[in-house]
């Protein structure tokens, strides 16, 4: 057999156990060491013996992501058209930096980014950056966020770097994701330069918060607002029609978390609770997530195309650059990259408009059944139903302890779901997160009897 063949066989075997084998694996690092040589080989081995060695080694120790009944995180499995597309991308080997470079990665890069800002319903005239995951989204959009807002006081902060620059505020919905904080502070900001927005619904931005903190500076003082399409704990969506324009009238510049709360907007039963999206300066999403492509792929998107390429623009001696097919990397933190665009193509024409809607649609109702089910057990007490794919659940032992963790400890360990936990209002709770395109009917009610079995044996 060749090694291909090798990996193409456990490949299959994985797929097809998916519904049968646990879906949080139950290997000891131990298991997993034990087919790997304890030491760097003195000489190489046989390349099919190694996929081989590879293959069992990791074997007891995956995690079953893919799977219709992985609600943890958030994160989707991979449609057929993207892993595959995925998989010829490893073999291709393309360095989908430049036109140049690899002149098939750039051009299919162009119809990916086309097709993305239809199926999101943004500005066709947008620019995108396929990235590694929504962390480097948010730092690539907030890069060109901090050019623009920086340039409009006069200062060129590619030139000239963030030390003496004038002061940046960074309003924040104070429910934002870690990763944007990170991604603020790989770019000089600080965490405490940034201030949480608070309002009266849970996990939204108040208009009075907004235009209240966009009043305590001087006018021009350069400003981002960051605002939050789907949290991960509620699903949370602020309301972009009316804090968009406020916040761009004080001349700031608007950024979404729409890791994976802007695939909504491809839903027209969905959309209203994004409405107004559009109006953002930049938005940050994933394809891993919802569109269920394999990790790792996310995207960076700007109504600035200018500001987007200042920020990332780079050139040296040695590359051919500028042709009339769009260069990724004026628009990427990264130098070299494989061709990532390729599976959000795949998976964004194995599904049509139609079936992109159908999907994010078939999510939401499945994290409502599964809701619903679970809340209804005794000593469950559901906290948030999913209004988009995001809901919240609480456990409490007969005596009224919270054994939230343990619940969802002793579902993982059935093997029959995945689920993660979060802490919400001061309390553990269990997130239910359903991005999965193969998430069936038939996975809600195993997930609903796995947990009726592990609460069952915990009260
Ligand atoms: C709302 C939100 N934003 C950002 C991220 C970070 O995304 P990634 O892990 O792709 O970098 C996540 C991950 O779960 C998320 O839920």
């Amino acid at each position: 057999m060749d090694t291909l063949d090798i990996a193409f066989a456990e490949a299959r075997r994985f797929l097809a156990t998916l519904d049968t084998r646990p879906v949080a694996s139950r290997g000891t690092p131990a298991e997993m060491r034990a087919p790997l040589p304890a030491d760097f080989p003195a000489t190489g081995l046989p390349a099919a013996d190694v996929v081989r060695a590879i293959a069992a080694a990791a074997e007891p120790g995956l995690t079953g992501n893919a799977s219709g009944r992985f609600y943890a995180w958030v994160k989707g499995g991979a449609l057929p058209a993207a892993l595959a597309t995925d998989i010829m991308c490893s073999a291709w080997d393309q360095n989908a930096v430049l036109a140049s470079t690899s002149p098939a990665g750039a051009v299919l890069e162009e119809v990916a980014g086309r097709f993305l800002l239809q199926a999101l319903r943004l500005p066709p005239d947008c620019s995108y950056a396929f990235v590694t995951g929504c962390q480097m989204a948010h730092a690539t959009a907030l890069a060109a966020a901090r050019h623009a807002v920086l340039a409009r006081a006069g200062w060129d902060v590619e030139a000239r770097g963030l030390f003496g620059a004038p002061p940046i505020r960074v309003l924040a919905n104070a429910h934002h994701h870690s990763s944007l904080t990170r991604a603020l502070r790989l770019l000089g900001f600080g965490t405490d330069s940034i201030v949480p927005l608070h309002g009266d619904a849970p996990g939204k931005v108040s208009a009075a918060a907004l235009t209240e903190a966009l009043a305590a500076a001087a006018p021009g003082t350069p400003t981002i607002v960051a605002l939050n399409a789907g949290d991960l704990n509620i699903g949370a969506c602020d309301d972009f029609a009316t804090l968009c324009p406020i916040a761009q009238a004080a001349g700031a510049w608007v950024h979404v978390d729409g890791a994976f709360g802007l695939w909504v907007n491809a839903s027209p039963r969905l959309a209203p609770q994004v409405a107004g999206i559009e109006r953002a300066d930049s938005w940050a999403t994933d394809g891993h997530k919802w569109l269920n492509t394999p990790y790792d792929c996310g995207m960076a998107i700007t109504r600035d195309p200018a500001a987007h390429s200042a920020a990332m623009r780079m050139t040296a001696a040695y590359l051919t650059t500028g042709g009339p097919v769009r260069d990724p990397m004026d628009f990427t933190p990264e130098w070299s990259r494989r061709a990532r665009a390729l599976p959000a193509l795949a998976a964004l024409m194995e599904l049509g408009r139609d079936g992109l809607a159908a999907m994010i649609e078939r999510c939401c109702d499945h994290a409502a059944a599964i809701y619903d089910g679970i809340a209804a057990l005794p000593g469950a007490t559901g906290l948030a139903r999913p209004t988009m794919n995001q809901g919240l659940i609480r456990f409490d032992a007969a005596d009224g302890r919270n054994i939230s963790d343990a619940v969802i400890a002793a579902i993982n360990a059935s093997g029959e779901a995945f689920l993660s936990g979060g802490t919400w209002h001061g309390e553990r709770v269990m997130r239910i997160s359903v991005c999965g395109w193969n998430t069936s009917a038939d996975d809600v009610a195993r997930t609903v009897a796995a947990a009726g079995a592990a609460l069952a044996g915990l009260r």
